[in-house]
């Protein structure tokens, strides 16, 4: 038998380590790749793209997870779900940000998380261009590197600097800034930085304040979720729901209540088409 194959459920800490292993090591085949010709091509929008080097990233994470785990599950952004019997699901973004990176913009990065019977256990967001590598267990802190993150500052929401992401879709678009407009002048200020993965982490970070978006899949924040949770953020939807496609809010604890309820006085949660089985449109505004 091969010793490197793994058929036992990790614990947490284990899974951690592998998920920063996988995201660094996918951040290397990005960071060599980002030289070579781009072959860019267009995925459900004209603006949602996906290039070569998203593929590359993404093979050399099935293969070594393969190599190492094959039993497990894995969701992942550019191909066919893989289905596993080991109770354990690896989700991957080989590149979350793939826009900042056709551009250049240093602000993109794969993000790598693992679920153990449908919870997430751990995660880790690599930078390949600035070498930040940002994780966290389900039962340990937020680390960047060796730092332990405890999330954002307390600040009234009047002064907060809530980040954001929209659609590829442009009637979404529409009704996302429909949402951003009357809440600008509400907040401090507003960042769309372009990759809801380190958004997430910036947040646990203490650099953004707070952080909503609808239309989101769990490549872009299963892992980025995680690390916010474990620096004592709240990660919520909106109205009692759990944060998912419909609505992925995420701020400090204290600011939370008020930044939650803006949100949904405002519909934040509104804006997507029927992304979930969760998604009522028939639903009384509360
Ligand atoms: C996108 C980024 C972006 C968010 C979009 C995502 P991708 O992921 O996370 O910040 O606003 O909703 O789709 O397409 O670059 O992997």
């Amino acid at each position: 038998m091969n010793p490197t194959v793994d058929t036992s459920v990790p614990s947490p800490a284990d899974l951690e380590t592998m998920c920063i292993e996988l995201s660094r090591g996918a951040a290397d085949v990005v960071a060599q790749a980002r030289r070579d010709e781009l072959s860019v091509s267009t995925k459900s929008t004209a603006t949602d793209l996906v290039t070569e080097v998203d593929r590359r990233s993404e093979a050399w994470l099935l293969e070594t997870l393969y190599r190492r785990r094959p039993d497990d599950a894995v969701l992942a952004e550019e191909s066919a779900a893989r289905p596993g019997r080991s109770g354990v699901r690896w989700i991957l973004d080989p590149i979350d940000g793939t826009v900042n990176f056709v551009l250049g913009l240093p602000q993109y990065a794969v993000s790598v998380a693992v679920e153990v019977d449908g919870e997430v256990a751990a995660g880790a967001v690599c930078n390949p261009v600035s070498g930040e590598l940002f994780s966290a267990c389900q039962d340990g802190p937020a680390r960047l590197g060796g730092a332990t993150l405890h999330g954002p500052r307390a600040v009234a929401l009047e002064r907060a600097v809530v980040g954001t992401g929209f659609s590829y879709d442009a009637a979404m678009r529409e009704r996302q800034m429909g949402v951003a407009a009357p809440l600008l002048p509400r907040i401090g200020d507003l960042r769309r930085l372009g990759s809801a993965a380190l958004d997430l982490c910036f947040l646990a970070a203490g650099r953004l304040d707070a952080y909503y978006e609808a239309g989101l899949h769990p490549w872009d924040h299963a892992a980025g979720g995680l690390i916010a949770e474990r620096a004592g953020c709240a990660v919520s939807g909106l109205r009692g729901n759990a944060a998912g496609s419909l609505m992925y809010a995420a701020a400090g604890r204290d600011l939370a209540p008020a930044f939650f309820a803006e949100l949904a006085a405002l519909d934040a949660d509104r804006v997507s088409r029927p992304l979930d089985s969760a998604y009522r449109p028939s639903d009384p505004p509360s």
